[in-house]
């Protein structure tokens, strides 16, 4: 637990610039990390770029694979989870774009590019952190309540307080956002080495206290991260209001 957002990601920054730095990646043996969007990752991300820019820190071997992208947004829309990566991290840090993933939800195959994301996953060795945030509803990426705990990529219709709570992104308007995803499945985010999720703010605490303090249950995606071997959650005051 830090004092605020700002803390979380300064924390959350060093814990995996320390693990890049440990794991020594080479162009052979390249460390592969797994990524969010949303609000609360931004700090981390802040602090991330600010090690680059220190030379302390390095993603020349660092491939990355995102967890979702809405279905139907061009990538180049300013809403886009692409967009939104490359403006806030990738742009300001010293990865090559080749060893960018993120999903593509404009193609016409969306069930073979969740298959074929799933290979690209295994294929780079598995996952060896992956850093996520956390819905209102306790959702871990797009894994909306009511997601199977087995579930691996795929095409999600989003729930409606999802689609409330994203539409801020959108002028407000709920006819705007997107009702559909592609996302990892919550056992895409298990089969990590290593997870590590950041959860900030009062609006965030019934479903950090639902997903540690209840049992594993699909309602709440988040807590399935209960049965994983190498979890920690990262959270502010704020989001702890509730435990
Ligand atoms: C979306 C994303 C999640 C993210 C959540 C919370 O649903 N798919 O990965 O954790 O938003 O976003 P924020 O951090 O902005 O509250």
């Amino acid at each position: 637990i830090r004092d605020d957002p700002a803390a979380v990601g300064e924390y959350v920054g060093n814990y995996i610039s320390r693990r890049i730095n440990e794991f020594n990646p080479t162009p052979e043996k390249k460390f592969v990390l797994g990524l969010p969007t949303g609000s609360s990752p931004i700090p981390t991300y802040k602090h991330l770029i600010k090690l680059v820019k220190e030379g302390k820190l390095s993603f020349k071997n660092v491939i990355t694979f995102n967890m979702d992208e809405y279905v139907g947004l061009p990538r180049d829309h300013p809403e886009s989870y692409h967009t939104f990566m490359f403006t806030q991290f990738f742009s300001h840090i010293d990865i090559p774009p080749s060893q960018v993933n993120l999903l593509d939800g404009t193609v016409e195959d969306l069930i073979g590019e969740c298959n074929a994301y799933e290979q690209k996953i295994k294929d780079a060795g598995g996952i060896d952190l992956f850093l996520a945030g956390i819905g209102e509803d306790g959702h871990v990426a797009f894994n909306e309540p009511g997601s199977s705990l087995v579930s691996r990529t795929r095409i999600k219709t989003l729930a409606y307080d999802t689609i409330l709570a994203n539409s801020r992104f959108f002028g407000n308007d709920l006819k705007k956002v997107p009702h559909m995803a592609l996302t990892v499945g919550v056992a895409t985010v298990l089969d990590a080495r290593e997870v590590v999720v950041v959860v900030t703010g009062q609006r965030k605490s019934l479903a950090l206290s639902k997903s540690i303090e209840e049992g594993i249950n699909h309602l709440t995606t988040l807590s399935a991260l209960q049965m994983h071997p190498w979890a920690l959650i990262v959270a502010d005051e704020d989001a702890t209001a509730e435990l």
